[in-house]
Parts: C-alpha cells; structure tokens; sequence
C-alpha cells in the first residue's frame, strides 16, 4: 500500500512542487492549508500535471482541533512534510507574535500529535539564513549558527531546537532538516509555481514581474559589495530540484533504520551567483530584458552566501541539476502564464 504522507502549505509554492514529486514517486498526498498565502487553484495545476488530485483539508495548523480532526479523518499518515509558515522577512519585523505563533505552534502541533497517530517522521523547511553572514563560503552544515537577525528566521533556529529537544526527550519520531538557499523558478509545465501577493520581496519574482512591465523596473539592492561585481551572491536552487530532496528525505526517514534521528542537510547548488549574473542569466535565456537601476543597500542584507551541499550529494545522493537559464526560462513562462489569466 501507498504510504500516507500529509504536507503542510501543501498549495503553496514549494509546497506544491513537492506534492508533484511525492504523487509522482508513487505517495498518497494529503495537504492541509489555510489558504492565507495560496490559491486553491494549484490543485488544478497539481492534477493536470500528476493526473491525480491530492486530498485536500482546508484548515489552519496552528488550531489543534483542527489539526487533530485531519488527522482522524487521513487515518494513516505515515510522514509530515512541514511547509506551513510564514516567511517574509520584513514582513515578521512588524508583526513578530504572527511569526512566533504561526511558524512554532503549527510545528508544535504537529509534533504533539504524530506518537499519537503512529506518524513516524517529519520533514522541515528550515532556511540558510540560521548560518547568518557566513565566515567562510561554501558554508557546510557544521557551520556555526549566528543569531537571528529576524523573527522570521529565530522561528528556523528555535524550530530546529524544538525538534531536537523533543527527540532528546525521547519522542518516538524522526526528523530531517533541510536548510534550503534561494529556491526559484516554477515548474516546467508552468502549471505552477510562485504567488506572490502585492509587492513581491524577493529577487525573482520581482525579476519576472519588472521583465513583464508590471513594475517599473528591478532596483538591485547595492553594488558596493565585497564581491566581484558589487551585488550580493546567492545559491539559487531550482524549486523542483528542491522539491525532489524532500521526496527522498522523506523516504530516508520512513523506510531506512540505520539513520540518526535527526539528521540536517544543507540543499544549495554550491555555486553563488550574483544579483547582476542573475540578470544576466534571464535575459539570456529568455531574450527579454529586465529594466534595472542600481539602488541603496537594503538593511539586513547578508554579502554572501552559497552552500556547500557535499552531504545532500553523498548522503542523500541527491543534486541540483536544472542550469540556472533552464530555471529563469521556466520562471518566465510561469509569470507569462500568470499575466495572461
Ligand atoms: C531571504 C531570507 C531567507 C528566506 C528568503 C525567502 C535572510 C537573510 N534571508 O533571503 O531566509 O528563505 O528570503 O523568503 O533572512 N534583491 C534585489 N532587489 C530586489 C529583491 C532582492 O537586489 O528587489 C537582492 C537582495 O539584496 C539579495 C538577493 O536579491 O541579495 C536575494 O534576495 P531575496 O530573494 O529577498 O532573498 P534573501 O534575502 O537572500
């Protein structure tokens, strides 16, 4: 029989690249979503692309009645994939108790109730940004944690300790924790991929807009850097590269033994790419240009930052492959696809 796996944010961005790649692999989905950052609509999206439509729980994970009746009404879930959070930076600077409430209780939440429904094992996003501004790059897992320099990223370190201490304490679960870099682009098919709502923060999808005409032009954040070309670098990891790390996490923990119980993986390329490369790199494969002025730093930026993903190859045998033009190329024609609705 299929295993049973329930992911949380199921419908949102990386959320629902996952949920492909897990149908895909032969699981059973179910995702729970409060709808507050997606669209019902990646259903459609999933199933045209799968050929099958994930159960679907409209509910929040921070209320645990809610959480509990899913869970009585999937009996069976074998793993969790944790999505559900809130993760705009500046955003959790204003409003940090939504941060704290949202990204500690839906994980708490779900740990309470895993034991009691059998459910062995839980993947979670957590970020690269628990590294903060690295000493040294390539950064590996080993790296120390600096503090957080938002609320939105001391949810990622106390996320990752909560998870500890409950495995400490002698919870009868497993954990993988996945530090992801920058993920980008959309799926292939342009069925899905990132929906920002209002103002997009984020490079690409701000990218992708500006090159539609919906916004006036990029500003490139700095180009006073201590790096080659002034602008920040990054490890732009594709989202359905991302996406397939979380198939195979998840299947380390329900079907291997032999494993830790928590285990960490940095999921980058290893390669950082620069704000003006990644213009580059779009206009390249798209043809289109990005209309673009440089501007001021923004605060809390860190220089520099990309993976060393040497233990997801090895231990995982899991690596980023979709080049970096394929990535802008699908991030292109999801924002085309989007416009044209
Ligand atoms: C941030 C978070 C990361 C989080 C991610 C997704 C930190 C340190 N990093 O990453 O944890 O997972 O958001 O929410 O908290 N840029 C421009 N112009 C723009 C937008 C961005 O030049 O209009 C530049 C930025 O200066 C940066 C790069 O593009 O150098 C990437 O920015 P962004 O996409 O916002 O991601 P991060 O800040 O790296």
């Amino acid at each position: 029989m299929a295993q049973k796996i329930l992911v949380t944010g199921g419908t949102g961005y990386i959320g629902s690249h996952t949920v492909v790649e897990l149908q895909n692999a032969g699981y059973e989905v179910v995702i729970i979503d409060n709808l507050s950052n997606s669209n019902i609509g990646v259903l459609d999206g999933i199933e045209a692309i799968t050929g099958k439509r994930p159960v679907f729980f409209e509910g929040d994970c921070t209320d645990m009645n809610t959480l509990r009746k899913c869970f009585e009404e999937n009996p069976g879930i074998n793993g969790i994939i944790n999505f559900a959070a809130s993760k705009a930076v500046g955003e959790s600077v204003q409003k940090p108790l939504l941060y704290y409430r949202n990204n500690l209780n839906t994980l708490m939440n779900l740990l309470q109730l895993m034991p009691e429904f059998g459910t062995k094992g839980i993947v979670f996003s957590s970020s690269c940004t628990v590294y903060g501004e690295p000493d040294v790059n390539p950064i590996d897992e080993t790296a120390p944690i600096k503090p957080a320099t938002s609320p939105y990223g001391n949810t990622k370190q106390i996320s990752e300790e909560i998870i500890k201490d409950y495995i400490k304490s002698g919870a009868p679960i497993k954990s993988i924790l996945l530090r992801y870099f920058n993920p980008i682009g959309a799926h292939p098919t342009a069925k899905i991929g990132e929906l920002p709502l209002g103002v997009p923060q984020n490079l690409v999808p701000y990218l992708t807009q500006a090159a539609a005409g919906i916004r006036k032009e990029l500003t490139v954040f700095g180009n006073d850097y201590n790096t080659p070309d002034g602008s920040c670098i990054r490890d732009y990891i594709d989202v359905v590269d991302l996406a397939k790390a979380h198939v195979i996490a998840i299947k380390r923990i329900l079907d291997k033994e032999d494993t830790d119980p928590v285990e960490i993986f940095n999921l980058g390329t290893g390669r950082g790419l620069s704000v003006l490369e990644l213009i580059a790199s779009f206009e390249r494969a798209t043809g289109v240009k990005v209309p673009h002025k440089i501007g001021d730093r923004r605060a809390g930026d860190i220089e520099k930052i990309w993976a060393d993903p040497k233990k997801a190859n090895e231990v995982l045998g899991w690596t980023a492959v979709v080049p970096i033009d394929e990535t802008m190329k699908n991030a292109w024609a999801w924002q085309c696809h989007v416009t044209e609705k």
